[in-house]
Parts: structure tokens; C-alpha cells; sequence
């Protein structure tokens, strides 16, 4: 069967499904991307896309305009069928629980359109169990037989906000089964779209991998933020330390921000936890380390600004890192909402990459740096960078990204 003559459902799309969606259209395949958002689905069959992602907008409109891509609130039959809808957790009390419903929706969505021979593909970041105990288990018990009737796997997607066009393409990608067979399909379809090294596993061994991973970044990230918040009890930069300690041979030491935010870091790590609760001790202390931060940040400004009659704090930025407009689990979200509640001051807010919010009035960086007591550097977005120390002389400067020099 000829590129063009397959067909692919991708089902969820948003920061991954979108991409992947168009990607997968402009390289020839039939492209029928599936999202329970009306609003989604017509704004791309419009041509235009709901998210913010360099490049994205131009692939979405010479895929839609092509006819290789359309979006529907339903699935319909087709060769490959991916799954890319969120996996966030529930909040409890000690941990925090994975929310499969996403998962188990879009499944039971596509089995009544599952025909012989197809392949499913579980891209959304998951437990590990989820493709064999969840996936496979509710297909099953749809009456179909998982390696002869059809292939089920995991990909983890590993593409980083921003760039994931061209992350999309170059990363090595890790398939994993749920059966040898399942294995093989999987890679052969992943080998003739991305240019990176496709590596073959299980599906629990390629869902521990994703999950491993963010977990690696969270906990080197919760050493840079404990770090940070002991260089300042000790009145040291953290940056000028983590620089110099840096140059030995053998220390990397990430840096620290205001916590971690997004759908992964701050999420992930806690599935392993669930798993095994009595064994992720410094995952999860990680976690705390990284999720207290916020409030940390938080009583910094507090404490300058009762310094202050009527203090102006300039807000540098909403989202959870630099450049995107992605504003999940964001602790400078946090923070400022949090100022706000408490009436910390007057808050002015300048988010570069949000035109509009429905929360927070924004407004032009220089205004506010002007308007402002206090200049509070959450984000690290490129304009921010260019900001100098002299030029806020006059100001209490508290930058959890290091940017200002
Ligand atoms: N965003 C990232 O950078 C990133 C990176 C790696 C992995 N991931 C993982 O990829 C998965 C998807 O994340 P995302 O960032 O694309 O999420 P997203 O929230 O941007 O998009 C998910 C889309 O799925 C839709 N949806 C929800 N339930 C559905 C259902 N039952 N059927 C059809 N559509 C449904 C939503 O309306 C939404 O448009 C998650 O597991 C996430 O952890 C994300």
C-alpha cells in the first residue's frame, strides 16, 4: 500500500496531535484528525490552528488546503490509528493519581472503527501498563484478538515545546508492543516518517522510559531550586555558583526558575510514584522540592513589597517556560495569582506570547517595567532577556531565571 493510500486517525489534537496530524498529511497520508473540541475541529478545517507553535500555522493551512487533512468530533476506519489526548493527574491528598479517562474515551472511540490488520499506537505519556492493561485490555474485550486482528504499541512522544516540528522528525523514537508482532508493525510505520533512530522495546519498558526521563529532569531540576534557595539565605548568586561548579569536569547542574511547570515534568514523575509508592521516595521529594517553590518565590516579593507604600510589581511572564504560550501547571501563573489574591501591591503583567487573557489585563513590557517598584522575572522569553541590570537600577529586581545581568 502506497503512502497515499493510507489512511491515519489521530485522535486528540493538540500540542502533539496537531503536529502530528499535519506532519503525517503533508508527507502524503490521509490524514482524519479526531478532537470531543468543536471548536478545535473547526478551527482547523478553517485552516487555522488553536495553539501556539512556531511554523505550525503554515503546515496546518498546506494540509487542510491540500485535502490530506480534515477534523471531525468522530473517528472513521483507517490503517493506523494514534492516540495523543492528555494524561493529567487527580490530585490527592499525599500523591497524585493518573486520570486515564482521556485514554480510555479515545479507546473505546475507536473500536467500533477498528478493522483487521490496523495499528493502534499509544502516544500519550502514560503509566507504565497503561498500552497492555488499558488499551489492549479494552480492545479485547471488544472481541478483537491484540496480534492477529490487530498491532497495539506505545511511542512516547519526547518533543519539545517550541520546536517540535523539527523534533517531531529528527528525535530517535522509542516503540514498544504489547506483542512481538505488534513491535514490528509499529517500528516499520515509525521508520518511514522520522529521520531519527527508531529503537524497538516492550510497551512498559517504552512507557517507563518517557516517564524516567522527565523524572530525571525533575529531580536535577529540584537540586538547581533547593540549591537556589540556599545560596540566597547565604546572600549568593545561585547562577554565579551553579556556573562555577559547572566547569568541573564531571557536574552539570541544571538551572533553577520558579518551579516546574507543564504537562510533563510536573506531571509525570508522579505516575512512577503511584506505581510504587514505598520505593519513589526521591521522586517524590523532588516533586514537593519543585512544587514548593512558587510559594517560596511568592514570600520573597511579599516581604520586599512591605517595604514599599503602594508597591507596582511588574510581572514578567505567565507561562511555564520560555517562548510558548502553554500555561499548564505554570508556577509563574501561580505566583501571580497568588500575589493578586493577597493583595501584595498592584500587579502589572506582561506576557509576550498571549494576546489576550481572561484573567489578567496585559500589557507592554516597558510600560510596566516603568510603572514598577518591583520587577519580578518569571519567564525567561527572549525579550526579557535583553533586559539590563543598569536599566533597572532604580527598581528591587527578583529574577528566578537568572536572565537579568
Ligand atoms: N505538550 C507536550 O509538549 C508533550 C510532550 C510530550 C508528551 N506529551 C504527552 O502527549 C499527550 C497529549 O498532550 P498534549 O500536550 O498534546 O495535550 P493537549 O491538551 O494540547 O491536547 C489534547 C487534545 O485532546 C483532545 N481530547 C481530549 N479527550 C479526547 C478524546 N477522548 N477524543 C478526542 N480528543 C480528545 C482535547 O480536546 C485536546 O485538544 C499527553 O499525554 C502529554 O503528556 C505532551
Amino acid at each position: 500500500m502506497s503512502v497515499s493510500d493510507k489512511r491515519i486517525c489521530v485522535v486528540g489534537l493538540g500540542y502533539i496531535g496537531l503536529p502530528t496530524a499535519s506532519l503525517l498529511a503533508t508527507k502524503g497520508f490521509e490524514v482524519h484528525g479526531v478532537d470531543v473540541s468543536q471548536y478545535v475541529v473547526d478551527t482547523i478545517n478553517d485552516g487555522n490552528i488553536h495553539i501556539v507553535e512556531p511554523d505550525l500555522d503554515i503546515l496546518v493551512k498546506s494540509a487542510v488546503n491540500s485535502g490530506k487533512l480534515r477534523a471531525d468530533t468522530k473517528p472513521i476506519e483507517a490503517d493506523v490509528f494514534i492516540i495523543a489526548v492528555p494524561t493529567p493527574f487527580i490530585d490527592g491528598e499525599e500523591n497524585k493519581k493518573p486520570n486515564l479517562d482521556y485514554i480510555k474515551d479515545a479507546t473505546n472511540a475507536i473500536a467500533p472503527y477498528l478493522n483487521k490488520g490496523n495499528l493502534v499506537i499509544l502516544e500519550s505519556t502514560s503509566p507504565v501498563g497503561t498500552t497492555d492493561e488499558v488499551v489492549a485490555r479494552i480492545l479485547q474485550d471488544r472481541g478483537l484478538v491484540v496480534g492477529e486482528d490487530i498491532y497495539i504499541a506505545h511511542c512516547p512522544e519526547r518533543v519539545l515545546p517550541g520546536r517540535i516540528l523539527v523534533e517531531l522528525v529528527e528525535n530517535d523514537r522509542v516503540v514498544g508492543g504489547v506483542d512481538e508482532t505488534s513491535t514490528e508493525v509499529a517500528v516499520s510505520f515509525y521508520e518511514g516518517i522520522v529521520r531519527g533512530e527508531v529503537l524497538a522495546t516492550s510497551s512498559k519498558v517504552a512507557e517507563m522510559v518517557k516517564l524516567i526521563e522527565n523524572s530525571f529532569r525533575d529531580v536535577n531540576i529540584a537540586f538547581a531550586n533547593e540549591l537556589s534557595m540556599i545560596c540566597d539565605e547565604e546572600n549568593i548568586n545561585p547562577w554565579e555558583v551553579i556556573k562555577l561548579a559547572n566547569r568541573h569536569p564531571r557536574v552539570n547542574i541544571l538551572q533553577p526558575g520558579p518551579g516546574v511547570g507543564g504537562h510533563c515534568i510536573a506531571v509525570d514523575p508522579w505516575f512512577i510514584v503511584d506505581r510504587a509508592p514505598e520505593l519513589a521516595n526521591l521522586i517524590r521529594t523532588a516533586r514537593r522540592v519543585n512544587d514548593a517553590k512558587p510559594e517560596w518565590v511568592f514570600r520573597r516579593v511579599k516581604k520586599c513589597a512591605e517595604k514599599l507604600r503602594d508597591p507596582v510589581i511588574a510581572c514578567l511572564g505567565l507561562a511555564f517556560k520560555a517562548d510558548v504560550d502553554d500555561l499548564r501547571e505554570s508556577p509563574a501563573l501561580d505566583i501571580v495569582r497568588r500575589l493578586r489574591e493577597e493583595n501584595i501591591g498592584q500587579i502589572l503583567v506582561c506576557e509576550p506570547n498571549i494576546e489576550k487573557s481572561e484573567e489578567f489585563e496585559l500589557s507592554n513590557l516597558d510600560t510596566i517595567i516603568e510603572r514598577s517598584d518591583i520587577v519580578l522575572v518569571l519567564v525567561d522569553h527572549k525579550p526579557f532577556r535583553k533586559i539590563t541590570a543598569a536599566s533597572l537600577k532604580e527598581k528591587i529586581v527578583i529574577d528566578t531565571r537568572g536572565v537579568i545581568t
